[in-house]
Order: structure tokens, then sequence, then C-alpha cells
């Protein structure tokens, strides 16, 4: 396999745009903007800025590029995109993060091998570094940005570009996994990638197998394991930094189903290998704390991330079965399908024994959920409505779109059984919110957030600032949220 993604060497820099030395010098600019600042720009460009904002050609509008080449006096880089950034008061930390990424994947199309961005967002330009298809053997050497350098006024913000470095980093790792084929990221090797990971970045880890999720009684894992000839596994990673703000333990849990099937609830073929991606929340909890611990974030973080695959094997579980969860509960197994709270019920149960005291929980876990917001913006469900808000002002932060829904107790009686405490199915009116009301049943008291990322852990489609395939969301929203643990600290 090819490597599928390159970190560049980030620097910063406070010298004079001339001296930039790159292959690319990437160039924000306003739709207003007449580089009052800087003249010197254009005239490098010989006018060609300016006249294509005359003759209207580029207006600057978002996303919108221009091409042009560099010459002049002193001039070490040769070549500019230009690229716009809307209005200036429109402006987003997201939207800078996209110019870079732009900036990025324009250099390796064309094979140059350094930029320099006259800015300061540099996760995105590291974002542009990575390369979905991985198994071709006819294909030809992927180019990769190896160097970035960041014109950023006169503040120069070392840390400001390493934090961005290893976000993009991690972010790429979790896109890495995500994109792996079920036969080779089947539990036992996402247990292995995830130790690896972990080992690399200083966290502790511990895999529990099939024998210690069996005597911890863990049913709900181990009745959607019943149907393959995989073993489960349950993934547990520690961040306990020296640093650590105290009494508060964050507990992160992540659906890890390498492969979904649905089981006998087996379902329809036509885009069943998109089910690959069904350990996006997991690969989320494994990197975010891999950046936690590179960036030293200053909480202690437990993430828990069971992993298993949902296949229609002669052992499987069947609908109208009965599980019993780690915790006790009964659940009356309407469709093999929803197979992701099962899991999630015994690991969220799992992560409070071992002492959170706030919980977050990401899973591709419904289709419900894209109905409802789309391909771009996370569900998150939870409360007290506090902690979701936290939750989703470190998304925003993080450019992973999510937005708030409903969690009200009148929901529960969809989730009604006949003769065990709950179904794992509420139908299809509402399916996100009586999905996130069947993992509720599994956090206690905690404060506790769940995000579907159905929607969102795969783009179909190629945008200017985004390749297609695995996303990587909620990589940077979890390191967001541990980062800013002091706003959170005492919330109950
Ligand atoms: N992994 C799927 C959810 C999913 C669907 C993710 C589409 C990405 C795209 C999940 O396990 C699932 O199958 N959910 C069912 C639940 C239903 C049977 C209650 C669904 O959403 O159809
Ligand atoms: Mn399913
Ligand atoms: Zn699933």
């Amino acid at each position: 396999m090819q490597t599928v993604h390159k970190t560049p060497a980030v620097t910063a820099t406070a010298r004079k745009t001339r001296d930039l030395d790159a292959d690319l010098l990437v160039i924000p600019v306003f739709d207003d903007d007449n580089l009052s600042d800087e003249p010197d720009l254009d005239r490098a460009s010989g006018g060609e800025y300016a006249g294509a904002r005359q003759r209207r050609e580029f207006s600057g509008k978002p996303f919108e590029q221009l091409f042009t080449p560099l010459a002049g006096e002193g001039w070490k880089t040769r070549r500019a995109l230009w690229i716009g950034a809307g209005s200036r008061a429109d402006l987003t930390t997201e939207r800078l993060r996209r110019i870079a990424t732009i900036g990025g994947l324009f250099a390796r199309q064309r094979r140059l091998g350094s930029i320099a961005i006259a800015w300061r967002s540099v996760e995105g330009a590291v974002l542009a570094n990575y390369e979905g298809m991985s198994y071709k053997t006819a294909e030809q050497p992927v180019a990769w940005v190896e160097r970035v350098e960041v014109r950023a006024g006169d503040a120069v913000d070392q840390a400001a570009l390493d934090r961005g470095r290893v976000l993009g980093e991690c972010t790429n790792m979790a896109r890495e996994l995500s994109n792996e084929p079920g036969n080779v990221l089947t539990p036992r090797e996402f247990a292995a990638r995830a130790t690896a990971l972990a080992k690399a970045a200083g966290l502790g880890v511990e895999v529990l197998d099939e024998k210690q999720i069996a005597e911890l009684k863990m049913g709900l894992l181990l009745g959607v394991a019943r149907g393959s000839e995989q073993p489960p596994r349950m993934i547990v990673l520690r961040h306990e930094p020296n640093n650590a703000a105290k009494d508060v333990v964050l507990g992160l849990v992540g659906k890890g189903i390498t492969f979904d099937t649905g089981g006998i609830s087996i379902k329809p073929s036509d885009n069943m290998d998109k089910m690959k991606d069904d350990m996006s929340g997991g690969a989320a909890v494994i990197c975010a704390m891999a950046a936690m611990a590179r960036l030293n974030a200053p909480v202690r973080c437990i993430g828990v991330v069971p992993a298993t695959e949902n296949m229609p094997g002669g052992r499987a579980m069947k609908p109208g079965d009965i599980l019993t969860s780690a915790e006790g509960k009964t659940v009356e197994v309407i469709n093999t399908d929803a197979e992701g709270r099962l899991i999630l019920g015994d690991a969220m149960w799992y992560a409070r024994t071992l002492g959170v005291t706030h919980l977050v929980d990401v899973a591709t876990l419904t289709g419900a959920c894209v109905v409802a917001l789309g391909k771009t913006t996370s569900g998150l469900f939870g409360r007290p409505v506090s902690w979701v808000e936290q939750v989703r002002r470190a998304s925003e932060r993080a450019g992973d779109r999510s937005w708030p829904m409903p969690v009200f107790d009148d929901y529960k009686d969809l989730l009604k059984s006949e003769i065990a405490d709950f179904t794992n199915t509420g139908g299809r009116a509402g399916g996100a919110i009586s999905a996130a009301l069947f993992i509720k049943e599994f956090a206690g008291n905690l404060p506790w957030v769940h995000m579907d990322i159905a929607g969102t852990a795969w783009a179909d489609e190629t945008k200017p600032y985004q390749p297609k395939g695995a996303t990587g969301v909620g990589v940077r929203t979890l390191a967001e949220l541990a980062l800013d643990v002091d706003s959170w600290a005492t919330l109950k």
C-alpha cells in the first residue's frame, strides 16, 4: 500500500513577501481588496491581479482562484495563486483553513513541493496532503507538499502553527483508517493500529479481547459480534498529563464497526461498500487522543472504542433476540442493523466504570440523521444544554459543523418493548433521536453528548477544499474540547 498522507514541514516567518522562497505563493484576498497594504504584490504579478479584478474575471468571492506569474527585482517565488476570501466581515477561521487547503491541493496537482501562505491558517495546508486511493498498483506516485511557510505579519506564533500541523496530521490519520477496506481493517487490525498510534503519541493503551469482553458480560457487544468470524476488541486509551485539570475526566466513546452488512436484517447491496467507514467515530476518538497527547492538552481523558464487524453468520443474533448489557439492562433486538447503539451501550457503561466525569460519543449512527441535517452538519444530542453547547462551540472552532437536536423524554415511548427494558429501534419517524435516547440509557447521570456523524464522515464529491472520501470529522472537535477544558471543568 502507498502512503496516503504526509505532514509537511511548517514554519512561520515574518519575512517580506518578496523574500519568501517557495514554489507557489498563496495569497488570500478579500472581495474589496486593493492590496493597499502591499501594492508590490500586484506589481509583481505584472498588473495581472488588478487587471483581472477590473475585467471582473476575479472578484474575491470565497474560494475563487486566479493563477499568475510573479516577477521583479529580488522576488524569489515565481508563481502566485490568489484565492478569494469573501467579505472581511464574514471571515472565519474555517474559511482560512479552506483557503490553505485549496492552496495545498493546487500545488500538489502541479507537483509543486513547497508553498508560502501570506497569512496564518496552517491546518488546511496539511489537510491537503491526503490522498484517498491507496491500493492502485499502476498509479503514478502522488505528489506531496513538502514544505509550508506561513507569512504571519509581525507576530510569528510558532505554537499556533504546530497546533495546526498536529490537528491536520491527526485528521489525516483518521481519514486513512476510515478509508481502509473491511478485509484489511478487521477489529484486531483496528486495535493493532490504534495501539501503534497511541504508543507513538505517548498515550496509555489497553485492548480487551473476546474473553475479557465476555468476563465483563458485555452482552450487547458480544451479541453484535456473534455473526462474524472475526473476534471483537475493546480498545481503551488513556491521556494522563501532569498538568491535568482537577476532578475532571473526559470520557470519549467511538463506534468501531469495521464493516456493517446490517447482519440478519441485511442492507441492500447498493452503497453497502460505504459501510467500511462505520468505524469513523472510533477513528475520531483514537486520533483526537493522539492529538491531545502531542499537544499536551491539560485534561485527563479516557477513550473507549468497541470494535466488531456486523455480519449475518450462522450464529448471528436474530430479530426478536434478547440481549443483556454489562450494566444489566435488557434489550429486545428488533433490527440487527441498529448495531451501533448496542455496542455503544456497553462501551458507555465501561467508560463510566473507569471514572469519567463527562461523556461524548461519536458514531456513524443513523441514516435518519443524514435525512435531517444533510452531509455537512453532524447531529448533536445530549444533556445538559450547556454541555451540548460546549461541544457545539468546539466543533465550530474546529471547522466540523454540528447542530443540536432534541432528546425530550416523550420520544422514549418509541423504544417500548413488551418483554425487555427497551427495543433497539424506534421506527422511521425521529430515527436519529430514538437512537440517541437508546444511548442515553447508558450515560448514567453524567453530562453526555452524542454526535451522529453518519452524514459527515464521508464526502461523496470532491470540493476545492476537500477531497472526496473519509473526512476525519470529529478529530479536531474532540481535541478542541480537551484543549478548552478550563471553560467546562466546573460544569456538572
Ligand atoms: N451504520 C449505519 C448508519 C448509516 C447509514 C451510516 C447511512 C452512514 C450512512 C447504522 O448502523 C444503521 O444501519 N442504522 C440504521 C438504523 C435503523 C435500522 C433503525 C439506519 O439508519 O437505517
Ligand atoms: Mn447498521
Ligand atoms: Zn452501523
